[in-house]
């Protein structure tokens, strides 16, 4: 069997970490895998793919003889960088949301738009972990009755800021917090530990922030669907891991929920959960570490024409960010989409 050399871009970073247990756990064929960060990290060892590996600096020559590159550094690395690794025929698959609605870009979940992976020019987005969660439940309703609207709030893991997001909420526990900003360093804009905060990236003048926005984007662009009217609230959640998002949807044609049911029960990469009297609906304790997303909750939106409204939550560190990527760069290898014109 073939195998591919594959570099890492944020190895030691919450995603990276994940991308490198998923590689091995996946049996994805890598010939090499090159740990890639910043300086802080080059020279530590790590163990990768079934070999002890140097961590490297990322630089413009890191690229050089590499397949593909999975890039987990946030925007400015990416833009910094992928461009060097295109050109050095390296396929990049970005998790960052630098390059999610450039027009040349396809923004890929596999089990909605694989086909919009063929002819990509080098470079491949990830979505935001949000919206990939959100979709893998709504996308085979969608299929079904034909989305005309969407709203949704979402309940967003700490990790979801990274490593540092983690930590902040371990600390905190054991302090006292207040409703006061934070005065110590922290990726979220007062303590998170007992609190919720209804404030993920930055503000618009509009009044919605940038996460909320990526939301609606992307879900357009994923669904084909360029003026679906959406709605998004996000909120950072003290929870560790795993993402929930509650979805109130309208739909072109008429509903109900046991043809609703069957549509997500026939979806790959969706979990029917959904017995609410005996207890059973998804939560983020149960889908961590998951590769299905959980959907449950399911019943007729009163408030809305032909509406439903679930819940769905999923692992937004594996369907989010390093599952979704290691399954585009499966879906490359099987059907020999690595080659590209720039
Ligand atoms: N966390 C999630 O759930 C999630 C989900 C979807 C998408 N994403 C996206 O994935 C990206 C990474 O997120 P994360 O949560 O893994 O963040 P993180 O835990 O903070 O990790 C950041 C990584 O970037 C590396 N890095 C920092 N500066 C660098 C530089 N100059 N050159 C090369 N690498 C550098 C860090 O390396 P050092 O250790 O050397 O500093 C670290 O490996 C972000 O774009 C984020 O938006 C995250």
């Amino acid at each position: 069997m073939k195998k591919y050399r594959i570099g890492i871009v944020g190895a030691t970073g919450a995603v990276g970490q994940e991308i490198i247990h998923l590689l091995e756990k996946r049996e994805f064929p890598v010939a090499e895998a090159r740990l890639l960060a910043s300086s802080r990290s080059a020279g530590l060892e790590m163990d990768a793919c079934g070999n002890r590996e140097k961590i490297i600096e990322t630089t413009p020559d890191s690229f050089k003889g590499l397949d593909m590159a999975i890039f987990s550094s946030g925007s400015d690395i990416s833009i910094k960088y992928a461009e060097d690794a295109r050109k050095q025929g390296c396929v990049v698959i970005d998790n960052s949301s630098a390059f999610r609605m450039d027009p040349q870009v396809p923004l890929v979940i596999p089990e909605i738009n694989l086909s919009d992976l063929e002819d990509h020019k080098g470079i491949i987005a990830n979505p935001n972990c949000s919206t990939a969660v959100t979709l893998m439940g709504l996308y085979p309703l969608h299929k079904r009755f034909g989305l005309k609207r969407l709203i949704t709030s979402t309940y967003q893991a700490v990790s979801g800021a990274g490593a540092a997001g983690l930590t902040t909420l371990l600390n905190e526990l054991d302090e006292n917090p207040t409703s006061e900003p934070n005065n110590h360093d922290s990726p979220f804009p007062y303590p998170i530990a007992y609190n919720l905060i209804p404030h993920i990236d930055d503000f618009r003048d509009d009044g919605y922030t940038k996460e909320e926005l990526k939301m609606r984007n992307e879900s357009r662009k994923i669904l084909g669907l360029p003026k679906l009217p959406v709605s998004c609230t996000c909120v950072r959640v003290p929870v560790k891991r795993a993402h929930s998002i509650s979805v109130n949807a309208e739909f072109q044609t008429s509903v109900n929920v046991p043809d609703a049911r069957k549509a997500i029960e026939s979806f790959a990469g969706a979990e029917l959960w959904d017995i609410p009297n005996s207890g059973r609906y998804p939560m983020p304790l149960g889908y961590a570490e998951k590769e299905d997303c959980g959907v449950g909750r399911l019943r007729i939106d009163h408030a809305l024409p032909n509406g439903l409204a679930f819940w769905v939550v999923g692992d937004q560190l594996w369907k989010g960010a390093a599952l979704n990527a290691i399954q585009i760069a499966e879906s490359l290898v099987k059907r020999q989409w690595l080659k590209f014109v720039s």
